[in-house]
């Protein structure tokens, strides 16, 4: 068996162009266009490259960006009063601040100051309450465009075995609230988990966010599963040469798997066509 590649790219044009429909016409009814503020707060060099490349996305889809960097060294009341601000400008719509913040703010704090409205990350605990309870709600972006891609590969979910991996509350536990509502029958693994490769043979859906590279090899999945892939890992073992991986092994997942995602190219650009959709939702 050769797994079909699950596109992300393609994928995430698709949600794109609806988002840039949506921005035509908001605009005219309107008189303004959706407007998104993104805050970067210090130098760790990946926020950097998403602040700049969320900034980038914005933009083409037509939309405002608004981008605010403070200083590593910024205080709490700096960056609360930033947010408290955003919050009342009418022009903005959206408000993401990159994590992980610098060690002495405190990163549950500065997200419930976001307005639950224009919390396009879905973390506020507003949001989290609503999903959480099958409400409508703010959906994390990277566990939004899962689902969508799962519906359009496999059609009917009710009913399939799918594995989380990762229980954290940015990817993992929205994950698999949703999936849950999709009628999967859903595992969250973690670092206590037993008997890990039973747990991944079992499922018709493995998600992947743990962040180790290649944790998992590609002959652990079951024949024919669908592989969602979303850590995008430096795997620098190759004696000297360094290239990015995803959480499983990409060679043995492509000849046992029904269809995987890749890395990079995968989950990557339909989180970001996902925070455009938020934003477009938001406004
Ligand atoms: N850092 C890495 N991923 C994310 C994300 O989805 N949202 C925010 N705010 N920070 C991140």
């Amino acid at each position: 068996m050769t797994a079909e590649i699950i596109g992300g790219k393609g994928f995430a044009a698709e949600v794109t162009e609806r988002v840039a429909d949506h921005v035509t016409r908001l605009k005219t009814d309107l008189g303004v266009p959706p407007g998104l503020a993104v805050v970067l707060v210090g130098e760790d060099p990946a926020s950097q490259v998403y602040f700049s490349s969320k900034g980038k996305r914005t933009k083409e889809s037509g939309m405002a960006s608004f981008e605010h960097r403070l200083d590593a060294t910024a205080s709490e009341k700096d960056l609360l009063n930033l947010i408290e601000r955003l919050n009342g400008d009418p022009a903005v719509h959206g408000i993401l601040v990159q994590l992980p913040l610098p060690g002495h703010l405190d990163d549950a704090k500065v997200i419930n100051a976001i307005s639950p409205e224009k919390d396009v990350d879905g973390f506020h605990v507003s949001n989290v309450r609503l999903l959480g309870t099958g409400q409508k709600s703010m959906v994390p972006c990277t566990p939004l465009g899962c689902p969508m891609m799962l519906r359009e590969r496999i059609g009917t979910l009710s009913g399939l075995d799918a594995v989380v991996m990762d229980r954290s509350n940015t990817v993992g536990k929205p994950m698999a609230q949703l999936l849950l509502g999709d009628s999967f029958t859903v595992t969250v693994e973690h670092s206590r988990t037993k008997d890990l490769p039973e747990v991944v043979r079992r499922a018709d859906i493995v998600v992947a966010a743990v962040g180790r590279p290649e944790m998992v090899p590609g002959g652990w999945n079951k024949e024919g599963a669908t592989v969602i892939d979303v850590d995008i890992n430096w795997d620098d073992t190759g004696g000297g040469k360094t290239r990015l991986v995803g959480d499983v092994e990409f060679d043995g997942t492509r000849r046992r798997a029904g269809a995987t995602t890749t890395v990079p190219g995968g989950v990557g650009p339909i989180t970001i066509a996902c925070l455009l959709a938020n934003t477009v939702t938001a406004c």
